[in-house]
């Protein structure tokens, strides 16, 4: 089976130092940087733009992970997409039209994702897995990182674990520890977004390597 690709999530690393906490995961193991883009208006909280996706691009040598918590994701992929995104995940919840805010992403060369929130249910979106390269599944309410995992999201991922075909990538985002990212990958999950609990240990790459563990 193909390694469980951990993702970091930036809003956990200190701002005003972000080139030495994108190399400090980077050299920890870390194969993607996971960056939350909200608005304010789609979550209840703001944090990086296309500016910001511009800067890491150049700081970073592993792909950028952009999780789009916006409404109106349709109106910002190609901006995402020229900054440097290498996967660009939207929310279901935004927008209308699924399948062509898909094809809108992988119409730039960029890996396309789609993301519940805990009250969607998983048969809302199985239609659209065979377009994805990656669902998401929230195992918290977006919008901050330090939350507690939520195991009655995670069940959702033995269903579009059984729907989807082998390439599909499927990750979770919320609470996630070495405890309850067992819970995911046991039951399907193969990429796992961690911000407290790889950014607030002493030792990243320990964090990653018990991750991808899962002791
Ligand atoms: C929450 C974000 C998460 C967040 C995860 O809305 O999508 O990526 O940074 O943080 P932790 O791992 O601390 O729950
Ligand atoms: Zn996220």
């Amino acid at each position: 089976m193909q390694k469980v690709i951990i993702s970091p999530s930036l809003l956990s690393a200190d701002f005003a130092n972000l080139e030495r906490d994108i190399k400090l995961v980077e050299k920890a193991g870390a194969d993607w940087l996971h960056i939350d883009v909200m608005d304010g208006h789609f979550v209840p909280n703001i944090t990086m733009g296309i500016p910001a996706v511009s800067s890491i691009k150049k700081a970073a040598g592993i792909p950028l992970d952009v999780h789009l918590m916006i409404e109106n994701p349709e109106k910002f992929i190609e901006r995402f997409a020229l900054a440097g995104a290498d996967i660009l995940t939207f929310h279901f919840e935004a927008v209308a039209d699924v399948l062509k805010v898909i094809n809108k992403i992988k119409s730039f060369g960029v890996k396309a994702g789609l993301s519940i929130k805990p009250d969607t249910a998983p048969e809302e979106i199985l239609e659209f897995l065979p377009y994805l390269d990656l669902l998401l599944v929230m195992t918290v309410e977006p919008g901050f990182g330090g939350q507690e995992f939520r195991e009655d999201c995670a069940r959702k991922i033995a269903v579009i674990k059984r729907h989807a075909s082998e390439n599909l990538i499927i990750q979770v985002d919320g609470g996630i520890n070495a405890q309850t990212a067992r819970i995911c990958t046991d039951l399907g999950a193969n990429s796992l977004v961690a911000g407290n609990y790889i950014y607030k240990s002493a030792d990243a790459e320990a964090a990653i390597q018990a991750l991808r563990k899962g002791d």
